[in-house]
């Protein structure tokens, strides 16, 4: 399989254990991001699902719960630390698979289900090294008219960082077009919208979230740079509460009945 950039797997090997924390920004994000990814897909409980890049699985709970498929959906990371916390609390409706996009792109990993019907990656296409080849296997593991979704942030984000974080960001932050660009040339029907969502977090706890760092983004600064950008963020964050828009890009393709 794949090996991970040694520092990529360090990094959500020490976030593992906290990672949902992080995320819950409030109580409603994960039911309402999850709400929208069943919606895209348009998930029925006869689907049989991945999502790759699952992470700790917390979104595909929450799908679970909304779907109720009947075959659990599949939980694909290479991460070990993140997949041991989808059984806390225990999830009999998801099933762990430790590997990368790359390895079931490729068939280098076999899935417990010959075809699958929707295939969602939140959040960790930005990881993959190749994005237009294993898209274009992911698009081949689909059955005719199956569905595959990226969600990713935008190219830009509005988030209450430090600046050369910000900037870091959109130098490092693939182009949602471009994802687009690789559905349609693996053969999928492809469209891109966007969802937003308002946060409203508690200033430490965000401050507290960045030293974390809770994206794999922070992760490239060293802790003076983050100690110093936190500082920014102070100065230039003085309210008690951060209110800012979160926003993604949704990229859906449908595979074409009958190209298999
Ligand atoms: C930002 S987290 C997103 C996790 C989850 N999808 C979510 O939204 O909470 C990125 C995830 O991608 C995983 N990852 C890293 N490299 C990957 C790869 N090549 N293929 C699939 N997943 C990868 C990481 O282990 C991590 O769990």
């Amino acid at each position: 399989m794949t090996v991970e950039q040694p520092d990529l797997a360090e990094h959500y090997s020490e976030l593992a254990a906290e990672y949902d924390e992080h995320w819950v920004y409030g109580p409603e994000y994960i039911p309402w991001m999850s709400a929208r990814i069943a919606e895209a897909l348009s998930l029925s409980s006869a689907d049989r699902i991945a999502d790759i890049g699952s992470g700790t699985g917390l979104f595909a709970r929450e799908v679970a719960r909304i779907v109720h498929p009947d075959q659990p959906i599949l939980c694909v990371d290479p991460s070990e630390a993140m997949l041991r916390q989808l059984s806390t609390p225990s999830s009999p409706g998801l099933t762990p698979i430790l590997a990368s996009a790359e390895d079931i792109a490729e068939e280098r990993t076999r899935l417990p289900y010959e075809a699958l019907d929707a295939v969602w990656l939140k959040e960790s296409v930005h990881h993959v090294t190749d994005p237009g080849a294993t898209l274009r296997g992911l698009a081949q593991r689909l059955v005719p008219d199956g569905r595959l979704l990226v969600v990713m942030l935008p190219a830009t984000i509005q988030y209450p960082l430090f600046r050369a974080a910000l900037e870091r960001f959109e130098e490092l932050q693939p182009d949602p077009a471009d994802v687009v660009g690789h559905m349609e040339h693996a053969g999928l029907q492809a469209r891109l919208f966007y969802v937003e969502h308002e946060l409203r977090l508690d200033r430490d706890k965000y401050i507290a979230m960045v030293r974390a760092r809770y994206m794999s983004l922070l992760s490239t600064f060293s802790d003076s740079e983050i100690k110093k950008g936190i500082d920014e963020m102070r100065a230039t964050h003085p309210e008690p509460v951060l209110v800012f828009p979160d926003r993604f890009a949704f990229v859906l393709g449908v595979r074409q009945g009958g190209k298999r």
